[in-house]
């Protein structure tokens, strides 16, 4: 008869299909348990965007069945826990993970990606929060419907310390702030380093996110400010950069990924957003290949997803049954699967202990 050990140890070396590295070494085991002849298979997932998990349960049941004959049945039963490099500490940001949304150029679909981001990720289960940091043309509170400016309270900290806290505005549990609830309506803003500096600061030590899986930030298009600040206030778990099938907005991708390449932000890779018969297809795939950058899916053009985003209603895309859903959910896949694998699959960094 096979004992439970002999088969968590056949489970552990089983390799992750995503990652390509054993179940042991990822530690995504979490018992087995055998009741005559069935097997019960635990295992914990790095994300609840994992994508296809079932490639998993079939590689644990035929490395079980192979080794084991007196094994007849095997479940394999799922739960999810976000890994993630938790940098936020020093400055109260209980994020394990922040992404940030990037293009070289404007009007590619930033925000849109953003936002679907974030609402995707949250209706995968996971704890999300949305920061809009284009401070030169903020559009996520038009993209989710909520123009409200968000409430200031005042805490006592443990120190006893009276501070404001910035309540971020809920939908449906997603947490988004933006800049451009503490603008008014067609307030020009010269932004100055310094200026930015400290109102990016703010946003992230002062809301009230509680803690997060995942924080996505919409970058404003082009300049490298707030990327600075971003990498100097914590470590991101990376960048998404948005482009265009176009040339002309592929070399502004690279661009943007020379930018982040120079505030030392790591790149998760290439979302291809309006791909279709107007811009063409695949330019950011072969662009991704070339660069030897993960490509993390194309969005076709579908006018569902202007007319939602024009009527506060990105949310929707995820709730509703709609054409661009599936090309969605493969995108918050592909980001969280590749975050998992850059911080799973990266080298253990020696600890030196600073005295
Ligand atoms: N795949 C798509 N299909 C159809 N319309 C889209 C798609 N992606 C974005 N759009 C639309 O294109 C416009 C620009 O998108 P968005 O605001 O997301 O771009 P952006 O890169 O954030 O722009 P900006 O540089 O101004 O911040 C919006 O009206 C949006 O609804
Ligand atoms: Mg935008």
């Amino acid at each position: 008869m096979s004992t439970e050990a002999e088969v968590l140890q056949r489970v552990r070396s089983v390799k992750d299909p995503e990652i390509g590295r054993s179940l042991g070494d990822l530690d995504m085991t979490r018992g087995v348990a055998i009741v005559g002849d069935t097997a019960t298979v635990k295992i914990e997932l790095p994300t609840p965007a994992y994508p296809r998990r079932e490639r998993i349960s079939d590689s644990i049941r035929s490395a079980i069945v192979s080794a084991h004959p007196d094994i007849k049945s095997v479940n394999v039963e799922f739960t999810a826990v976000v890994r993630g490099k938790m940098t936020g500490g020093a400055i109260g940001l209980r994020a394990k993970n922040v992404i940030a949304v990037g293009s070289g150029k404007g009007g590619v679909g930033k925000s849109t990606v953003a936002a679907s981001l974030a609402f995707g990720l949250k209706s995968l289960g996971c704890q999300v929060g949305l920061m809009d940091a284009d401070v030169y043309g903020p559009s996520i509170p038009h993209m989710i419907g909520s123009i409200d400016r968000p409430a200031a309270m005042k805490v006592t900290t443990a120190a006893g310390e009276e501070i404001e806290r910035i309540q971020p505005v809920s939908i449906d549990g997603l947490k988004v702030i933006s800049m451009g609830y503490f603008l008014k309506p067609d307030q020009a803003v010269i932004w100055r380093g310094p200026l930015l500096h400290r109102a990016i600061t703010q946003f992230l030590k002062d809301t009230d996110w509680g803690d997060l899986d995942y924080l996505i930030i919409d970058l404003p298009p082009g300049t490298g400010d707030v990327s600075l600040t971003l990498s100097q206030l914590l470590g991101l778990a990376g960048a998404v950069v948005v482009c265009t099938p176009q040339q002309v907005a592929l070399l502004d991708a690279v661009k943007a990924i020379s930018m982040f390449n120079q505030v030392k932000i790591p790149l998760l890779g290439i979302v291809e957003n309006m791909t279709g018969e107007i811009f063409g297809r695949g330019g950011a795939k072969a662009k991704a290949e070339e660069l030897g950058l993960p490509f993390l899916g194309e969005l076709p053009i579908d006018a569902g997803i202007r007319i939602r985003g024009d009527a506060g209603r990105i949310a929707s895309l995820f709730s509703e049954s709609n054409p661009s859903r599936d090309a969605l959910i493969h995108i918050c896949e592909q980001v969280a699967i590749e975050i998992a694998k850059q911080l799973l699959i990266a080298p253990k960094m020696p600890s030196l202990e600073i005295l």
